[in-house]
């Protein structure tokens, strides 16, 4: 098993990462000195792919597990559905020292997060990731919300996990645009942080694909990054602020394109292309360009912008959470593995944008 610890004083945990640890789960849990009742908070997909096997490893522990179903899909990480899995752990007579167990992608570990964090003012939270953005990402960190009809992750609260649980086996079933999805969040670990991590998945592209060993030493290594970054800084207050490489252009590619159309990870994967561009006219190296652009291709990721006009992609980028002052920031890279903030200016980007062609010009 391969285990990294995320270092938060008294709230710290480890991610335990094994092929087939979901059959584990239920002692692995007892091993924290929890018990009685567990919710196991699930869509049906995943639910009905892992959740006999988690809810048996759970019973032969001895937890008296129930299974709260939430509808598959980003439009139901909302507050709607976070107030039925209230009304589910209130009908249940949840505990305080009662556990719950988030079995799903981001959209699951996400809501179940947000629940656990305010059921009671707080109940133990056991992430199960079942995604590899979910495993390389969301389940790490303690970033827990639902969405608002004005915007993504609008409510929420940090709310750390007692312990999370990484089976790469789950990965079979998932469908390959998530996988690469989940892999555009892995390269942007070794951009951000660890040349030789990049190189590793540059020298291992295809067997990353084929779901090889090396995707386990992926996740373990992007979940060791994630771990340390947020040990200095758990509430984004500076340098976490480092995981958003690729984000601001990407979180205005998934608005203007409408949420749906391209996956998050899709998105950062443009967004990285565009954020390795502008770190480029901004002085950093062509050759770090370059290499990001080739590994997200070889990848199977889109890397080029679809057609947004300059001047709607500028307003986006203004309503992201990272604008002061009217300038926006941006996370740019000056090498491999070395990344710096910088705000820029309108104009600057409105040059940045029309340099890079007529493809935003639709
Ligand atoms: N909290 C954080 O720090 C953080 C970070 C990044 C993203 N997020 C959030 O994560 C969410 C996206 O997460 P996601 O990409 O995991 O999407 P998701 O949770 O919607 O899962 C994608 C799809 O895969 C299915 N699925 C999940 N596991 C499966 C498996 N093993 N086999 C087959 N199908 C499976 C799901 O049912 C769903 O249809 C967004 O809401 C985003 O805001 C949060």
């Amino acid at each position: 098993m391969r285990t990294v610890r995320v270092e938060l004083g008294e709230r710290s945990y480890d991610i335990s990462i094994e092929r087939g640890i979901l059959k584990d789960a239920g002692p692995m849990m007892k091993a924290l000195g929890l018990k009685g009742m567990a919710a196991v908070v699930t869509n049906p997909k995943v639910g009905g792919l892992y959740g006999a096997l988690v809810v048996r490893s759970l019973e032969e522990a001895g937890f008296r597990p129930v299974v709260i179903t939430v509808p598959d899909g980003e439009e139901y990480k909302s507050l709607e559905e976070a107030g039925k899995v209230f009304d589910a752990l209130i009908e249940g007579r949840f505990e305080r020292s009662s556990p719950i167990v988030a079995l799903g992608g981001g959209v699951i570990g996400d809501l179940a997060g947000f629940v656990a964090a305010t059921y009671l003012r707080g109940v133990p939270f056991v992430q199960v990731p079942t995604t590899l953005l979910s495993q390389v990402d969301s389940s790490v960190g303690g970033k827990t919300g639902v969405n608002h009809p004005k915007g993504k992750n609008l409510i929420g609260a940090f709310y750390q996990p007692r312990a999370v649980f990484i089976d790469p086996d789950v990965l079979k079933t998932l469908d390959a645009r998530e996988l690469k999805a989940g892999l555009a969040e892995v390269i942007k670990y070794g951009v951000i942080w660890d040349a030789s991590f990049f190189s590793f998945l540059e020298d291992n592209a295809d067997k990353l694909l084929k779901q090889g060993e090396e995707i386990i030493t992926a996740i373990e290594r992007s979940c060791a990054i994630k771990a340390e970054v947020v040990g200095k800084d758990e509430r984004e207050e500076g340098m976490r602020a480092i995981l958003n490489f690729g984000h601001t252009f990407g979180h205005a590619i998934e608005a203007l394109s409408g949420y749906g159309t391209f996956r998050h990870g899709e998105a950062v994967a443009i967004g990285m292309a565009m954020a390795a561009s502008l770190s480029t006219m901004l002085g950093g190296s062509k050759e770090c360009e370059e290499r990001i652009t080739a590994l997200l291709e070889r990848l199977g990721m889109p890397s080029v912008p679809p057609a947004i006009g300059t001047e709607a992609f500028i307003e986006a980028m203004k309503l992201d959470k990272k604008v002061s002052g009217g300038r926006i920031r941006f996370i740019l890279a000056s090498g491999m593995g070395k990344v710096f903030l910088k705000e820029v200016g309108e104009d600057a980007l409105r040059e940045f944008l029309l340099l890079q062609g007529d493809l935003r010009q639709g």
